[in-house]
């Protein structure tokens, strides 16, 4: 009788100490698959924001320099969104804003908009969307130089009235049979401009709002 239930606390322990055992695995391989995640969260960010502003136009750590903007209309965000402040030697030369532009054809199109300090557009990179493959995807780099178009942009070059597709008798192109998406893109652009424009002290850093 007393061997029995000794034989019955030694499987209980052995139970418990597998249990630990198998818990704490768990636990280890999750903290390190999402550390892995993360840090290649940060990698594909990186690479996109380089895309933008190319490596030796900053030489400070990009991804991690960022302001936390309140949400905003012009930047299509209703959650607070981060701007990536480039710096060389502490003088920020360029702000890339993380945009959305509501209105495209199958609906938000995310998207990165760097801004050179002196208010000319750095680069422009669609970072996701559903628009329609073959229609509404001219927008991508992989299937044509369209977005490249917004280069050396700013607020007066077009002027105003020109900020829209050709369409709409403004200066970018449309795609063929596809409007809306490029129309949804370019009000985008313009809005991040006078976002810019309108918090350019503080995004610089070269005085308080
Ligand atoms: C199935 C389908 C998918 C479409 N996808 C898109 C799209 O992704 N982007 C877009 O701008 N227009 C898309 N269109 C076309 C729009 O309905 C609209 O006709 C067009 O944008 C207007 O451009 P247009 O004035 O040059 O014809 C799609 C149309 C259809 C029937």
């Amino acid at each position: 009788m007393m061997h029995q239930g000794k034989q019955i606390l030694v499987t209980g322990l052995l139970l418990m100490l597998f249990a630990t055992i198998g818990t704490s695995l768990v636990g280890i391989t999750y903290e390190t698959t999402a550390e892995k995640i993360a840090d290649n969260e940060r990698r594909a960010m990186l690479r996109s924001l380089n895309q933008i502003i190319p490596p030796e136009r900053y030489n400070n750590d990009l991804i991690s320099t960022v302001l936390t903007l309140e949400p905003d209309e012009r930047l299509g965000q209703k959650e607070p969104s981060l701007a990536y402040l480039a710096k060389k030697d502490a003088t920020t030369t360029a702000v890339i804003f993380s945009v959305i532009a509501p209105d495209g054809y199958s609906g938000a199109i995310k998207m990165l908009i760097g801004i050179n300090a002196d208010a000319s557009l750095a680069g422009v990179r669609v970072v996701s969307h559903k628009e329609t493959p073959g229609l509404g995807d001219v927008m991508e780099l992989k299937r044509s130089d369209w977005i490249l178009g917004f280069n050396g942009k700013s607020l007066d070059n077009p002027d105003t009235s020109n900020w829209k597709v050709k369409r709409d008798g403004g200066e970018f192109d449309q795609f063929t049979g596809a409007t809306i998406t490029p129309r949804a893109v370019v009000k985008a652009v313009h809005h991040c401009l006078l976002y810019f424009s309108a918090h350019k002290k503080r995004l610089l850093g070269t005085a308080d709002e």
